[in-house]
């Protein structure tokens, strides 16, 4: 089995792992972020180039560095390869330029985008972002379109990761949206406005990275980060019918599949992906439809975790801890 070595940490992985599924297996720090790419999902990756590292050693064979950094969704490891994420400063630079071109025509609406508090372009932008643009064009501008009853297009926020079109590719037959035109003119359009409808068409907006498309039953209805996400299921005669509540009391605002640390829909044990229908997403918004489970474990260091009762309860026994320890520490 071949070794790699990410960021000082050596693995043994399966022929044909990627170098971002072998820092996955590593996890933290190692993990390079990921807009394209999506696990559950053929043919993903290769388009955003977040993803980017820097291969200092090819190779035992060939120990010769890759001469540019190369997409880690897309290379293949090979035996020996030494791989720096963020132990490299010349590649951090050139993710910041990626992500500087990811801005370009994108608004960075924030305050009033729905994706805010749960989206990686965002985290992105925070990490490596510049304060202000230096692109002194033009922006693109579209006006927002409904796609379908329930989905809303914002494709000024669009960055073009064609994760919608493999969904619609691969769990949606007929597909009738895709992108059109090339190069700074490409967009994400339907045939015909208003044309997507297939029962399985709401987990394009699960797999969109930033807010382009958005639920229509909950736009605007609250921020995410004042919801509380509870695990529930039903049984559902479409879908796995496992499912992630964002609940303000005891309404439910929100139903989306159940997204892992990457932001991808997690897998069950025969590792198939947790899609879900169109009628558990937008038509089951009664706590009565669902047998709820428990708290959901907000996995990042997201805004949606602050305030959440898990952190809180965290943060009760740290102090408690702490309390004792100093308690300790003044009787001896
Ligand atoms: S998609 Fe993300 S970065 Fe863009 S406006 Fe929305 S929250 Fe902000
Ligand atoms: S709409 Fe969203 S999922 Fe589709 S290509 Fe644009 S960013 Fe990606
Ligand atoms: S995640 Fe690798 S190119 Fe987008």
């Amino acid at each position: 089995m071949p070794k790699v070595t990410i960021d000082g940490h050596t693995l043994e992985v399966e022929e044909g792992t990627t170098i971002l599924q072998a820092a996955r297996m590593i996890g933290g720090e190692a993990v390079p972020p990921a807009m394209c790419y999506y696990s559950g999902l053929e043919t993903s990756g290769g388009y955003c180039r977040t993803c980017i590292v820097e291969v200092s050693k090819g190779s035992e064979k060939d120990p010769r560095p890759m001469p540019k950094p190369v997409p880690s969704c897309r290379q293949v490891v090979m035996d020996g390869m030494e791989v720096k994420n963020t132990t490299s400063p010349k590649l951090l630079e050139a993710r910041a330029g990626v992500v500087e071109f990811l801005l370009i025509n994108h608004p960075l609406d924030c305050p009033v985008c729905d994706q805010a508090g749960e989206c990686h372009l965002q985290d992105l932008s925070y990490e490596h972002g510049l304060s202000k643009s230096r692109y002194e064009f033009k922006r693109r501008e579209f006006e927002k379109i409904d796609i379908g009853d329930k989905i809303k297009l914002h494709m000024t926020r669009c960055i073009l990761c064609y994760r919608c079109v493999k969904v619609a590719d691969q769990l949606c037959p007929g597909r009738v949206h895709g992108v059109i035109n090339r190069g700074d003119v490409a967009e994400i359009s339907t045939y015909i406005e208003n044309a997507v409808d297939n029962e399985m068409s709401g987990n394009m907006i699960d797999v969109c990275p930033v807010g382009a498309l958005t639920d229509r039953t909950f736009r605007f209805k609250s921020r995410v980060w004042f919801t509380k996400p509870v695990n529930a299921h039903r049984t559902c005669e479409t879908c796995c019918g496992r499912v992630a509540l964002w609940l303000s009391g005891d309404e439910v605002l929100r139903v989306t599949g159940r997204k892992d640390a990457y932001g991808e829909l997690e897998k069950d044990a025969e590792g198939r992906t947790g899609w879900i229908c169109n009628t558990c997403r937008f038509d089951k918004k009664n706590e009565a439809d669902w047998t709820i489970e428990g708290p959901r474990h907000i996995d990042r260091h997201s805004v949606i975790s602050q305030n959440h009762y898990e952190t809180l309860k965290q943060l009760k026994i740290d102090i408690s801890r702490q309390k004792k320890l100093s308690e300790k520490a003044h009787n001896e």
